[in-house]
């Protein structure tokens, strides 16, 4: 595995969530997997005032809670490298300050500056860190490289993610820009291209001619938990369609790119969102469908519903489930629909990708049910990691009967291999300045400018119902309508949650 160069990171929100949960145990991991550079230092940067002993007693515990390494001997010797620095986003004092902090470290380790500057704080900063960053000269890459890392939600509407790019671009370059989506980071989600472009069996199959229908489902069984003041101003379609399930369906339908390399897979995946057909205002309705949990009783136990999580308002009409029918316009894919839903508080965790193949044109065998014609291929992005082909078998006896039956591959089969965390992987593209996994601006767009439609519709038509869906369903039963109507149905991994337990189908 290649090593990053020696350098800084500067993590912004350092005493938030993210970055003890995740961030920190992740560089903790790449550490111990000795992947971090020679020479590197980590400086958590926030409003509060820590000193750096403070600051690393709050990592030590974040680690030990949260890291994926077996190993935590090393802690203290990672932590060694990590620093504590007091800054106000907003003031531009504050960030000469930061500058010479960083000035010192690097001096101290005697390499260049080259540094990454991680924006793991509320969206309304977006812009001015970067701003301020830029006031103190610390975006100029004089005596080393400047990047900065974007969380997600990149903008909160076309407008919004447009003014932001814009007054990015004025101070940084595209390819000091790295826009994270953690979903690009995972593991599965990465062998997509591998499953589809390594494979000479898939390819010539992966196309209108053979493919009916493709669906994507993204299920949590969590609520809002403590995130509802974030979420009531954000929903379904704008938390996970958005940017984790439209990167995803343009890894599915991308063409092959001509190379690995980040600009040929992200020109694939942005032809494909410029492709995605807006659904008319007028239409919107019948083909998104969103939904909000409601006050259920699951297996005995009561749970709120959303209007009752404490942050959101009490006559919120944000989506917890959202569920929408499009297609792509291009030669692959011209008149196959692609259904996409995610939702919280469903009946179990899961996000898959269900590949649906055309049936046999000729019902050969009598007792073979419709739906087992069809071949189907489910990349299992989580929890349980793998791919699933399932195709029809002779039950072994008299006469031709037909069963579906499953060959199954599951990541956790692959011994002595630990599924590497997202954050973990794009840490280290970041640091080794590989932007294949993150979003590129105009990715980003196009996404937001497929979607807006939906939004204004949503916003503006007070006649578009929001249907209410029990706790631990796959939410309202118009969504089956949404795909029933062709005499398709949603694969469920697991029935709705009763009180006699959990079904899973596999
Ligand atoms: C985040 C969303 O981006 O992704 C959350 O803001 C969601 O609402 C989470 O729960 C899901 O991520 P994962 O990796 O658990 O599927």
């Amino acid at each position: 595995m290649q090593k990053p160069e020696n350098q800084i990171i500067v993590i912004f929100g350092a005493s938030g969530d993210l970055t003890k949960r995740k961030l920190v145990p992740s560089l903790y991991d790449l550490f111990n997997q000795k992947l971090l550079p020679e020479k590197f230092s980590i400086v958590g940067a926030s409003r509060s005032e820590l000193s750096d002993d403070d600051f690393r007693k709050l990592m030590k515990k974040g680690i030990l809670e949260f890291t994926q390494s077996e190993n935590t001997e090393g802690i203290d010797e990672f932590l060694q490298s990590v620093f504590y620095q007091s800054v106000n986003a907003k003031s531009p004092y504050s960030f000469s300050a930061l500058k010479n902090r960083l000035s010192t470290i690097t001096t101290e380790l005697n390499i260049n500056e080259n540094i990454i500057f991680y924006l793991s704080t509320p969206p309304s900063l977006y812009s001015i860190i970067p701003e301020n960053l830029a006031k103190a000269k610390l975006n100029k890459e004089k005596n080393g490289w400047k990047r900065i890392i974007i969380e997600k939600p990149f903008g909160y509407d076309l407008q919004s993610a447009k003014k932001l790019n814009a007054s990015l671009k004025e101070n940084w370059n595209e390819n000091q820009i790295y826009r994270i989506d953690h979903y690009l980071g995972k593991e599965t989600v990465q062998n997509v291209l591998v499953t589809r472009f390594s494979n000479g069996i898939f390819e010539p199959l992966w196309n209108r001619n053979y493919i009916d229908h493709i669906e994507i489902t993204s299920s949590e069984s969590i609520g809002v938990e403590k995130r509802g003041g974030y979420y009531d101003g954000s929903g379904a379609l704008r938390d996970m369609i958005q940017n984790h399930l439209l990167q995803l369906v343009g890894l599915i339908a991308m063409e092959p790119p001509s190379s690995l390399d980040s600009e040929s897979i992200r020109n694939e995946t942005e032809k494909v969102f410029q492709s995605i057909r807006k659904i008319d205002t007028k239409d919107v309705a019948k083909n998104v469908i969103r939904g909000q949990y409601l006050e259920s009783n699951v297996k005995g136990e009561k749970m709120k519903g959303y209007r009752e999580e404490e942050g959101v308002n009490p006559e919120s009409k944000t989506e917890t489930f959202a569920a929408l029918k499009f297609y792509i316009d291009n030669w692959r894919w011209g008149g196959i629909p692609f259904y996409v839903r995610t939702g919280k508080r469903l009946p179990t965790r899961v996000t898959e990708a269900v590949i649906h193949f055309k049936c046999t044109p000729h019902f050969l065998f009598k007792k073979q049910e419709l739906n087992e014609g069809s071949n189907q291929l489910i990349i299992r992005i989580q929890p349980d990691e793998g791919i699933l082909m399932k195709f029809g078998m002779k039950v072994p006896g008299s006469g031709f009967n037909v069963q579906t039956v499953n060959m199954d591959f599951h990541y956790s089969d692959l011994a002595n291999q630990r599924v590497p965390s997202a954050y973990e992987r794009l840490l280290l593209d970041a640091m080794l300045g590989d932007s294949t996994l993150f979003a590129r601006g105009d990715a980003v767009m196009s996404a937001w400018e497929f979607l807006e439609p939906v939004l204004d519709a949503w916003k503006n038509d007070d006649t578009i119902p929001i249907y209410g869906y029990p706790c631990g369903t796959w939410g309202p039963d118009v969504a089956d309508e949404l795909i029933e109507e062709e005499g398709r149905t949603w694969r469920y991994p697991c029935k709705n949650l009763t009180d006699d337990g959990i079904y899973c189908e596999l």
